[in-house]
């Protein structure tokens, strides 16, 4: 048996050492966007397949016999991809997300959005001084906020110059909540933004906001692709993988 995991949460990683624990064989394949990729256990492949066909043709070559995508709630590409895949092969694919936050109680009084350029256009009027988490990938749509302090945190440095008003915050979690006050409290946030990513790393924000009363604006996860079978943690992705025996 060999499974084929795509990647990049930490997700993936503990399903990796789940599988290699009992014996699979694993390649964990990841995009390649960040420069010091925490590595997972077993064998690891880097960059993209090249679309659909690329991903087929990777799957057949390399006798794949299992599929899990633990891929970021917002890689909605790369899922795309797997589900096309795997109505061309047959290939059994599961789906690996994490449950999102939208269960915490202080949810229904966020500000629910379904684009970063809505989230952008409603931050815009709840507050001058943002604090945006909603990734590298979405920094563009705040392009225009160049007359108010922003403060924004990544994994990997901005691949652009930022407004020279922005404040860059260059770390990965975990966070606590009583960091997240100080720091937001210290750069005096009025507004937070964020995505559905859901996991406990980097929800300590989410408490920080709400125990300093600042208004959060959130945008909803991307749709799923439609017919995948779908498991919400790394032990019950093990447990498909070890039944396809
Ligand atoms: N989006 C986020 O907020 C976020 C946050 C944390 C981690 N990540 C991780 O970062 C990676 C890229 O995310 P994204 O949002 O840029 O993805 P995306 O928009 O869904 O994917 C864009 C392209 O990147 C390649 N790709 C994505 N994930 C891959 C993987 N695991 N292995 C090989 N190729 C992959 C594929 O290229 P080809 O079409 O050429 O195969 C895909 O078409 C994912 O692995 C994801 O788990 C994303």
């Amino acid at each position: 048996m060999t499974v084929l995991i795509l990647g990049g949460t930490r997700e993936a990683r503990t399903l990796a050492i789940l599988l290699v624990g009992q014996g699979v064989r694993v390649i964990s394949s990841l995009a390649g966007r960040v420069t010091t990729p925490a590595l997972p256990a077993g064998e690891v492949r880097i960059g993209g397949f090249g679309g659909v066909e690329g991903l087929v043709a990777y799957e057949r070559e390399h006798a794949i016999t299992a599929v899990v995508d633990a891929t970021h709630p917002f890689a909605s590409r790369i899922s795309a991809n797997a589900a096309a895949a795997h109505h061309e092969t047959g290939i059994p694919l599961l789906r690996l997300q994490r449950p999102g936050w939208e269960t915490r109680p202080d949810a229904d009084g966020w500000h629910w959005v379904d684009t970063t350029a809505e989230a952008v256009a409603v931050a815009g009027r709840l507050g001058t001084r943002v604090f945006v988490t909603t990734g590298r990938k979405s920094l563009r749509a705040y392009a225009a906020w160049t007359d108010r302090y922003v403060l924004v945190r990544l994994v990997d440095q901005a691949d652009w110059w930022v407004p020279t008003n922005w404040e860059v915050l260059v770390e990965r979690g975990p966070y606590d909540p009583e960091s997240e006050t100080a720091l937001m409290r210290d750069r005096r946030i009025d507004v937070l933004t964020t995505k559905n990513s859901g996991g406990s790393l980097t929800e300590a924000k989410l408490q920080a906001a709400a125990d300093l009363g600042v208004p959060v604006v959130i945008v909803r996860r991307p749709a799923a692709p439609e017919g995948i079978e779908q498991v919400g943690t790394p032990e019950e992705a093990a447990a498909w993988v070890l039944t396809r025996d």
